[in-house]
């Protein structure tokens, strides 16, 4: 058996939101020596991969999804000097680096787009997706932006209309123009030479449309409770055949680069997100799984169901990979309540295949409620009650009054709760949510099992559990889940006679258990290791 690792399959992937996780300079945002200054934290949390949000000049329409200059650093994030002094800080920690890359679109802002825009027959014209208007004189086709409202915008200067999947302010590049591949793989060179360690890719699923741009189908499930955005199936405009060659095309320049990491951002089934991997494993390293966030109802039944099927989907050789929250999606504590996220974490830090981390997610921070006139989400402004601000607010570090973030005013509110959940408080606590998570990734590390071993579902007639092994070599160790509000108790005497708790969701137990008499409190999660014989 191969025993090559490489170390983006034993890593936890901690996502940095930067305005949202330590202002240096008073100014209510967040910033790189801020980042730098909380690695020591990272490090004691057990962390040893980031994963920055966009860092580069923007002009904050989408809040750095909306690239102007792919090769800076926004002055409001700090300078280049910033830059190289953090990712020199991460990796004398033996933290890795990841940057977010965002080809799909720029700002409207980017002099590529400036100069596009300036007239039909200028060099840059098509670099991105320009069209004459429909017949009646509207959109060419009736595609929707995801945040709202057509995704073509009218030049008037230039009598055409612009593609833009997301805000009028991102136009898309055009992907079928060879000289915007050469553009992105240069920008790609620029931070892998500098020593980043990978990317996360931005809708990577999106970055080639159908060639004939056709007008995409009612969604038959759609209700007026979905934003009105989500009236289409995205049939045309993400998930082409063709996207793969570009995939490849940006892995090769990943591979002229020793142990770099490509993460691609993919909301797909399981189904077809594996496709991703590539024929010859030669596309993205880790196709984000999301499904653990889109899951309709959480329950151990179909949350069993989705992992068995990932994993006899994985193609060989394929490593796989979880995720419960990120910047765009409400927060697992708050859709799942503290009890349940507390048995969520345990399933992100015990499943096999590497796990991403929402900064906060932690210490149980929640969705904070933003009142109308603060807010700021592009999405959210176009559709009220649907935007992403809840989930970005100021990392919690203590009960000051800026909770340790800033000596200024934050961009977003604080959390209410902020003086009675963060992490000075919890560091302290042997029960907290944060001591549980750090003993889950010190346990994570220390066990080749729960790192690098196999899974087995294990077979329980509760119905309200989800138990499997992790096992490498000698090592067994059985992760139970009881999701359900009642208590319950498992025979689980055909696995082994007795084992040991190496964790439990409440941090509250310890010892030796008989298996054939297993007993779980409600929403307990339990980590045991299976004695021999
Ligand atoms: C996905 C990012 O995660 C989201 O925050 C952003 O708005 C869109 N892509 C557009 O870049
Ligand atoms: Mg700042």
């Amino acid at each position: 058996m191969s025993t090559t690792h490489h170390w983006w399959q034993s890593v936890v992937v901690y996502q940095i939101y930067p305005r949202s996780f330590q202002d240096s300079d008073g100014d209510g945002i967040g910033d790189l020596p801020g980042i730098t200054s909380r690695l020591d934290y990272l490090a004691w949390l057990g962390v040893d991969a980031i994963w920055l949000s966009p860092i580069f000049p923007s002009p904050m329409a989408d809040f750095g999804y909306d690239v102007a200059d792919y090769t800076g650093i926004d002055p409001c994030f700090g300078t280049m000097d910033d830059f190289d002094q953090l990712l020199a800080a991460a990796h004398a920690r033996g933290i890795k680096l990841l940057l977010d890359l965002v080809p799909n679109h720029t700002s409207d802002e980017h002099p590529w787009f400036r100069q596009s825009r300036n007239s039909r027959n200028n060099p840059y014209r098509d670099w991105y997706i320009w069209r004459d208007p429909a017949p009646t004189g509207g959109p060419p086709n009736n595609w929707l932006s995801h945040f709202g409202g057509p995704a073509w915008s009218f030049d008037a200067a230039t009598g055409q209309y612009y593609l833009h999947l997301f805000d009028p302010r991102q136009p898309d590049l055009n992907w079928r123009n060879p000289a915007v591949r050469a553009a992105i793989y240069d920008v790609m060179r620029f931070w892998l030479r500098k020593g980043v360690d990978g990317f996360r890719i931005d809708v990577i699923w999106m970055l080639i449309k159908h060639p004939d741009l056709p007008d995409n189908p009612p969604d038959p499930d759609w209700t007026p409770a979905r934003p009105p955005q989500q009236r289409l199936l995205r049939v045309y405009d993400q998930h082409q055949p063709e996207v793969h060659a570009v995939i490849r095309q940006l892995r090769a320049v990943a591979d002229e680069f020793a142990d770099r990491v490509l993460i691609g951002e993919i909301y797909k089934p399981v189904e077809d997100l594996v496709s991703y991997y590539g024929a010859e494993l030669d596309e993205v390293h880790l196709p984000f799984n999301f499904n653990l966030v889109t899951l309709p109802a959480w329950s151990a039944a179909a949350v069993r169901d989705l992992v068995e099927r990932y994993e006899a989907l994985l193609p060989p050789g394929a490593w796989p990979n979880w995720v419960l929250g990120n910047h765009d999606q409400p927060r697992i504590a708050s859709r799942l309540g503290q009890p349940l996220a507390r048995l969520a974490q345990m399933l992100l830090l015990t499943l096999r295949g590497t796990p991403t981390l929402y900064y906060g997610d932690e210490i149980g921070m929640e969705d904070v409620p933003i009142p109308p006139e603060r807010v700021v989400d592009p999405q959210g402004l176009r559709a009220p009650g649907h935007g992403r601000d809840p989930e970005r607010t100021p990392m919690q570090w203590d009960r000051s009054p800026g909770a340790g973030f800033t000596h200024g005013e934050p961009w977003l509110p604080l959390a209410a709760d902020a003086a009675v959940r963060n992490v000075e408080l919890q560091r302290t606590d042997p029960h907290s949510m944060l001591t549980l998570t750090r003993h889950l990734l010190a346990l994570r590390r220390a066990s080749p099992a729960l790192n690098i071993g196999r899974y087995r579902t294990v077979a329980v007639r509760e119905t309200h559990v989800f138990a499997y092994l992790r096992s490498r070599g000698p090592e067994d160790l059985l992760v139970a889940l009881n999701f359900g509000d009642t208590p319950c108790q498992l025979d689980l005497s055909h696995l082994a006679a007795q084992g040991s708790i190496a964790a439990s969701t409440g941090m509250d137990r310890s010892g030796r258990v008989e298996l054939a008499a297993l007993a779980l409190r409600p929403h307990e999660g339990l980590v045991v290791a299976l004695h021999e014989g």
